[in-house]
């Protein structure tokens, strides 16, 4: 292998600075060149590439987003986009590519490495902590503490105030961000996709006149609950009860943002250095991911197709901790 492509590709996660670090250093250390391929696919697409050495990766490492440039690309998704970004990658003599992404960054590397037998390896890179193969993603612990941090603030002025706080986190499809954030930030309710009578706890609660000696509330909503985010809560809380002085805030891309923690700096090194060895002893089409502490490598279509659960135990434990 002379050299490699790295990319990151989808929504952007503090974190994948470092990862593009460690993926140029490691190679560059085993003698492997590395290209970076700007804007993710559709950079592949527009021939938007540059050639990396260990000097254009410094001081990378503590940076939110990406340098590499991140997008969501349609044009990929069609049999002509994946034919010219092979064309660019085969003019640049790219063997080997590392895809920094979420799953469907996943799905485009495997699309490309099925047609043209380009070997890919996958590094999880998502706030939303929801791939599978992994037990944490790169920038997901940053944004729990991004939003805790947020949250603990609304606390102030929701207690202030005697109020009940709606607050929406991220997490398209899955309750990860909700769930460790409602514990943390001791939520009185959490309303994620994976818990299909949460809603109705938070009414009963309220129903009960469950207030009790509780002067405010905080209740958690994962954007990607089934019913449609805080909005809609908030609508439905005010009218069972137009009692209830409620404010509604929804944290949004701030929790995208920001300077990775400790852990997601060491996670995105480990992944990024593992990433590189993985394509050197000749995997192909997997992802790397760490679990239980080690390295861990699992097909594309294993971790396209299965779905991390979250842990039904914490979403009781943060029900009784809340009374
Ligand atoms: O997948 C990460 C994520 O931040 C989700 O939590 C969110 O639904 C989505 O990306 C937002 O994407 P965009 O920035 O493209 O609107």
């Amino acid at each position: 292998m002379d050299r490699i492509g790295v990319y990151t590709s989808g929504g952007d996660a503090p974190g994948m600075n470092a990862c593009v670090r460690a993926v140029v250093r490691t190679a560059i250390n085993n003698g492997i060149k590395v290209t970076g391929i700007r804007r993710g696919y559709e950079g592949m697409i527009e021939d938007d590439m540059v050639n990396m050495t260990s000097r254009s990766v410094a001081n990378i490492l503590q940076l939110g987003g990406t340098i590499l440039k991140t997008a969501r690309c349609e044009e990929f998704r069609t049999p002509e986009g994946r034919s010219k970004a092979m064309e660019n990658l085969k003019a640049r003599g790219i063997e080997a590519l590392v895809c920094i992404g979420g799953n469907g960054s996943y799905a485009g590397a495997l699309a490309l490495s099925q047609e043209y037998g380009i070997p890919c390896i996958g590094i999880p890179g998502t706030i939303d902590n929801d791939l599978y193969g992994t037990d944490f993603t790169i920038g997901y612990d940053t944004a729990i503490n991004t939003a805790l941090d947020a949250i603990d603030k609304i606390r102030d002025t929701a207690d202030s105030h005697n109020r009940v706080f709606i607050v929406e986190v991220m997490g398209r499809d899955a309750g990860f961000i909700g769930l460790d954030v409602g514990i943390a930030g001791g939520a009185e309710g959490i309303v994620i996709p994976e818990d299909r009578d949460d809603v109705e706890k938070i009414m009963r609660h309220f129903n009960r006149g469950d207030k009790r000696s509780k002067s405010f509330s905080i209740i958690i909503v994962a954007e990607g609950d089934e019913i449609g985010g805080s909005q809609e809560l908030t609508e439905r809380l005010r009218t069972l009860h137009p009692d209830l002085d409620i404010r509604t805030t929804v944290l949004g891309h701030i929790q995208r943002g920001g300077s990775p923690t400790a852990r997601d700096r060491i996670l995105a090194s480990r992944l990024g250095y593992e990433a590189v060895h993985g394509l050197m002893k000749g995997l192909k089409d997997v992802a790397v991911g760490i679990i239980n502490g080690s390295p861990n490598y699992t097909p594309f279509d294993t971790a396209i197709t299965n779905t991390k659960s979250v842990n039904y135990e914490l979403v009781r434990m943060a029900e009784v901790l809340a009374r």
